[in-house]
């Protein structure tokens, strides 16, 4: 809408924006928008994208109510170590169909998500789960035991303590 005479401009019919205007100043918003958003990915740069996680391998102090068979599960951790009369060992807590985290029960381990059950030794009683849970590495030196859950060992490995 144009304005005529020494009509002033108003809110209602604005002064029309020449559209040499209006496409240089759309130009200048782009590229200040760009600069912004270039400049919030640099502040960025400076932080590790990648979170840290916990070491796989770590220390265990059994408790010495600890019953022979009976699982402990340290806390935060997908493992659960057992000691009984032939010495320690430690199975992954972790589901073999789908990675939930199992609970050990009276009769051995359930996974709350799709009702898989295990042995106490990790062998499969009742899938969907396709293997059993893997046994994990123990050591012990100087009175302390070392579990590392990235170390897969075979099946019935104890460690004398
Ligand atoms: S994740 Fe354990 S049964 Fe599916």
């Amino acid at each position: 809408m144009t304005t005529t005479g020494n009509a002033k401009p108003s809110r209602l019919s604005p002064e029309a924006v020449p559209r040499r205007d209006w496409l240089g100043l759309s130009a200048m918003w782009s590229m200040g928008a760009a600069m912004a958003f270039s400049l919030i990915g640099m502040l960025r740069l400076p932080k590790a994208a990648v979170l840290s996680s916990p070491s796989k391998k770590f220390r265990v102090t059994l408790p010495a109510s600890l019953n022979a068979g009976e699982a402990f599960v340290p806390p935060g951790r997908t493992v659960a170590v057992f000691k009984d009369a032939e010495g320690v060992h430690a199975i992954s807590t972790v589901c073999t169909h789908l990675g939930c985290v199992i609970k050990p029960v009276a009769e051995g381990f359930e996974c709350p998500c799709h009702g898989s059950q295990f042995h106490g030794d990790g062998s499969v009683k009742r899938g969907p789960a396709p293997r059993a849970l893997p046994w994990l590495k123990v050591t012990a030196s100087g009175g302390n035991l070392m579990v590392d859950e990235g170390a897969v060992v075979p099946a019935g490995t104890k460690v004398n303590v």
